[in-house]
């Protein structure tokens, strides 16, 4: 199948790109400063947080800081979203679609996906001894796992990553997000109602048949997750890939380190998650007048949580803007969120990094950054990462 998409849409979406190149002095800024309630200029109220306290406490109270912005925001472009559910709903919710990423499959897609997709990529590539790994292989790599995941051909992954990413911008461009809405619906349903007869074992199946005291999820909780998840889990671990060789190519003597010593690897997985997560932004909205840290917060109240800048908090993390996988991580970060809606990928987009590192630098000897090309740049800020990574290897 050919991807498609409006030819205005990555234009516009560059754009709004473009205006935020490097976040981090504004984030830095924030944590000096005293929380205060602005007003958002549309007659609202808004308040950005960037203190690890701060951000952790808003996360943790999930009963006064609900999250139907979000639902607000993407439900009429994604369905009935669990990132917009509150209290027994999203319990409920989460109950019955967390059995999916139960560790029986998660070793199973390792085996199965992960590593196989991985090295078809790098065999593609492997001979050339040039190439953008973003392009060929980052970008590439996740949204085919989520694919094989779901039990979408793989190769008509990259449309759906298209449909993703529309979807994605619906409150942006509300006619591309609701015309990539109903094309990825119309292209999951043969797949569903399959399922619904004919159960396999993937996670669509999965998803369908799971049952908690007799409740079954209805079709539009089912699209609802599928929607939300491929730009929930291939964006993110596609970018977070990006960031992690971006560091191990720009920091003296870290390629070299690991390659001799894998045990770092988890090490070094997990300080690129604190120092620079592909998804820094949390949003929440305050149902009552409540208060943080002594700054009074009415009800209605839009929040806005910086994940990385909680993450270099420097009176948790001391050094917090140095990328530096030999130092001591205090308290666990917030990478993947915190509280009711952590992240319910983590384990899968880890695993997606532990296998496709050690791969990567073990099929592409002497990796080193292209030296005709422009140096990779991270950039983004609801969405982070290198647009571009060019290198070269020993062929
Ligand atoms: C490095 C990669 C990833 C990062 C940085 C990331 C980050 C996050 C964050 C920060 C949240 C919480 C948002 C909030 O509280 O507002 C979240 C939630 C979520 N993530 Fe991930 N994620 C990643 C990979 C994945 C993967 C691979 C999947 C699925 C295959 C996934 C599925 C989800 C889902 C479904 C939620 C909503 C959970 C809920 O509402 O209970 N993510 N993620």
């Amino acid at each position: 199948m050919d991807a498609q998409e409006p030819s205005d849409f990555h234009e516009g979406l560059a754009q709004a790109e473009e205006a935020a190149i490097n976040p981090h002095k504004e984030w830095d800024r924030g944590r000096a400063e005293p929380p205060e309630v602005r007003d958002d200029g549309f007659g609202g109220r808004m308040l950005n947080l960037y203190r690890r306290d701060h951000t952790e406490a808003v996360l943790r109270n999930s009963a006064v800081f609900s999250t139907r912005v979000v639902a607000e925001s993407m439900g009429p472009f994604m369905g009935p979203l669990m990132l917009g559910m509150d209290g027994d709903e999203h319990t409920a919710y989460r109950g019955l679609v967390s059995r999916a990423f139960r560790s029986s499959a998660l070793a199973r897609w390792e085996t199965e996906l992960v590593a196989p997709i991985v090295n078809e990529l790098l065999d593609g590539i492997a001979p050339r001894g040039r190439a953008d790994l973003v392009a060929e292989l980052t970008q590439r790599f996740p949204t085919r796992v989520i694919a094989g995941i779901m039990g979408v051909p793989l190769d008509d992954a990259d449309q759906f990553r298209l449909w993703s990413e529309q979807v994605s911008a619906g409150p942006l461009y509300p006619e591309v997000g609701h015309e990539a809405s109903q094309a990825m619906r119309d292209y999951l349903r043969p797949i569903v109602e399959d399922r619904k007869v004919n159960p396999r074992d993937d996670l669509i199946s999965d998803i369908i048949h799971a049952e908690i005291d007799g409740q079954r999820l209805d079709d539009e909780h089912i699209y609802g997750f599928l929607l939300l998840l491929m730009p929930a889990g291939a964006e993110t671990t596609s970018r977070e890939l990006g960031i992690a060789l971006t560091v191990l190519l720009t920091h003296d003597g870290w390629l070299d380190r690991l390659q001799t010593d894998w045990s770092l690897l988890d090490q070094v997985i997990e300080e690129t998650l604190r120092w620079e997560s592909s998804a820094p932004l949390a949003t929440r909205e305050a149902t009552e007048d409540t208060e943080v840290d002594g700054c009074p917060i009415p009800a209605g109240t839009r929040l806005m949580m910086t994940m990385t800048s909680a993450n270099r908090d420097e009176r948790v993390y001391p050094d917090g803007d140095r990328w530096n996988p030999d130092r001591e991580q205090p308290v666990p970060h917030m990478a993947f969120g915190w509280g009711r809606h952590l992240c319910l990928g983590m384990h899968l987009a880890r695993l997606e990094m532990r296998v496709a590192l050690p791969a990567i630098l073990d099929r592409l000897p002497g990796l080193r950054l292209d030296p005709d090309a422009e140096p990779p740049l991270i950039r983004g800020v609801a969405f982070r990462g290198p647009e571009e990574l060019h290198v070269v290897w020993d062929v």
